[in-house]
């Protein structure tokens, strides 16, 4: 047994985005000891990939919009797979915690009235996003983490958490080592919170940064939690496309917010044509150039710009448009915001401006960008009972992207920013009112043995594969068969694959030593990346049907039976075992609601 320093909290947040920082938050303002770790530095979480804003149905822009609303536009968007009772909390909670961010100091856009500005997005029937430009994941971060540090919880920065640790069925802390020296520690702990986020670095063309290989979901399930809906992963429309080294990067959903425009190569404004109108969204889109720019022009308030569908119908046409020949030079297509004009770019999306011109020296306000799908979100997670956002392990809570059951099959732009902040709150409730009554859990020295011998292994292993190879042959098969357009074939092919990488997985080797070394600290995260890997693609497979962001060219279409099942992945010995759960049923008055 290696040496490892014991900390001991009432609550331990595992990430330090948005909903990690929020649960912290609510611990501490009831005086309760916390500790808050984060694989990376502060501020630096995928939170700030959420540009465009943060949904909540505010109503500042004369339009009539409620909590219902909202209610119903995320159902439609998550193809009903969403848990109704969680999205009702979602949806009458956003307000309040928007409003709560500018007591934490957020700077919002403003309205000539000076009330919040509110920027359209796909899906939401109304001006819904409330903005900071196109930094608003930044603003966010900044002003939870400065209120979260005035209320100094314990921050553990460039610490990895690597196993869970448990007390028979309870959850009592988490093992890791600190990145910079290599040390262990174990954090013992009354209740723990995951705040992890979400995992696309399995796939090439990715949003997400290096630490999204998927460790929270991966420690959760082999802990024993249930995970749920893990095929619906998202493809947000727009990522850079050229040059390859920024390939994946995000344009902004604000840029069509703003009226930015979809053209293939021939100038056509894609979008337009009647294919790719779902029927459920007909009469609400424009069909016409001028019914879209009367809507932005606020002369017609029924007909939004057909850019503005949600992001799996949008990232579902670029790549039929693509596919039949009709990409843009560098195999994606144009998005044109040059209509604007330089002044209203520069003020609304001013990250947009600078992102392009200092990566592919290209001026957004004279040019069209290239964009293509790139992978940015996942809707699944572990799975989380709507008030408490307690996990299927006492002791265990969920938050933020690493959780499911808000999206369903689906999420819509901008509801990430109010679900990190409405369920972080809940989580960190939550988990006080449990660490107040619970002891200390006995803390296992053979879990801890069993994962140190796995972490030190690639280190004094006579040979073994490099995890970097492993983990570029995993994104190339992701990429391949597992992207944005499904079969039986691809998905069995990538199954093997994974397979086989997840066998020779077992045996890595690492030069160096445990201080410091991106290769030590990879042989672990690939092996995260590849447990995560495997469960979307089982979920894949199973669910024989279309629905949001699972799209199957073998099983064209919603399918009834499948629309009332989450599918739920738990660890069964040393398999994965897929079963399925009824969609929690809704309850009339939310019925009535999407039925009006
Ligand atoms: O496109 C965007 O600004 C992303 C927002 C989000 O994912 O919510």
């Amino acid at each position: 047994m290696e040496n490892y320093q014991t900390l001991q909290f009432d609550v331990l947040v595992i990430g330090a985005g948005g909903a990690g920082l929020r649960a912290a938050i609510s611990v501490r303002e009831k005086g309760l000891s916390c500790a808050v770790v984060t694989k990376s530095l502060l501020g630096k979480a995928h939170t700030v990939m959420a540009e465009g804003g943060a949904a909540a149905a505010l109503g500042n822009m004369n339009e009539p919009d409620s909590w219902e609303v909202h209610f119903k536009d995320t159902m439609l968007g998550g193809r009903f797979l969403n848990n109704p009772e969680t999205v009702e909390i979602f949806a009458k909670e956003a307000p309040e915690r928007v409003i709560e961010l500018e007591t934490y100091g957020a700077v919002f856009d403003r309205t000539p009235e000076g009330k919040i500005a509110q920027r359209p997005f796909g899906g939401h029937t109304y001006r819904r996003l409330n903005h900071v430009g196109d930094r608003t994941g930044l603003e966010l971060i900044r002003t939870v983490q400065d209120k979260a540090v005035s209320l100094h919880p314990t921050i553990l920065m460039e610490t990895t958490v690597t196993r869970l640790l448990k007390d028979g069925d309870r959850v009592v802390g988490a093992f890791g080592y600190n990145r910079l020296t290599g040390d262990f520690v174990v954090i013992k702990a009354k209740a723990v919170i995951l705040a992890t986020g979400g995992w696309g670095r399995m796939f090439k063309f990715t949003s997400n940064s290096w630490e999204s290989t998927g460790d929270g979901a991966s420690m959760a399930f082999e802990a024993g939690a249930k995970l749920m809906d893990m095929e619906m992963v998202q493809f947000h429309p727009t990522g850079m496309i050229w040059p390859p080294g920024v390939r994946g990067i995000l344009v902004t959903e604000g840029v069509r917010g703003e009226g930015g425009i979809l053209r293939n190569s021939l100038g056509e404004r894609f979008m337009f044509k009647d294919e790719y109108m779902p029927a459920h969204y007909k009469g609400k889109y424009a069909t016409t150039e001028k019914e879209a720019h009367d809507w932005l022009e606020d002369k017609n308030k029924n007909r939004r710009p057909p850019e503005l569908l949600p992001r799996d119908e949008v990232a579902r046409s670029i790549y039929k448009e693509v596919q039949a020949g009709r990409g843009s030079e560098h195999g994606g297509v144009y998005l044109d915001v040059t209509h604007r004009g330089a002044a209203y770019i520069k003020r609304k999306l001013p990250s947009m401006y600078e992102q392009f011109h200092a990566l592919g020296n290209i001026d957004i306000t004279k040019e069209p960008m290239e964009v293509f799908p790139t992978i940015h979100y996942t809707m699944g997670g572990v799975w989380t009972e709507p008030k408490t956002a307690a996990t299927s392990l006492t002791g265990l809570y969920a938050a933020g992207e690493s959780a499911a059951g808000l999206h369903g099959a689906n999420r819509l732009g901008g509801n990430s920013l109010t679900d990190i902040l409405v369920f972080g709150k809940r989580a960190g409730d939550a988990a006080v009112e449990f660490a107040k009554d619970a002891g200390w859990g006995n803390i296992d020295e053979d879990q801890i043995k069993e994962e140190q011998a796995l972490l030190l292994l690639p280190l004094t292993a006579a040979k073994g594969e490099n995890p970097f190879t492993i983990g570029s042959e995993l994104q190339e098969t992701m990429q391949e068969n597992a992207f944005i357009a499904r079969t039986e074939e691809g998905l069995t092919t990538c199954l093997d694959k994974i397979m086989e990488l997840q066998t020779r997985a077992t045996t890595l080797k690492v030069p160096g030593d445990r201080k410091y070394n991106p290769g030590w600290q990879t042989a672990r995260d690939i092996q995260f990346t590849l447990k995560v890997s495997e469960v979307i693609v089982r979920c894949a497979l199973e669910r024989k049907e279309s629905r949001g962001a699972q799209w199957r060219l073998d099983y064209t279409g919603l399918d009834e039976e499948w629309g009332n099942k989450n599918l739920v992945a738990i660890k069964d010995g040393d398999q994965v075992k897929i079963t399925t759960q009824p969609v929690p049923e809704m309850a009339d008055h939310l019925k009535k609601i999407v039925e009006g």
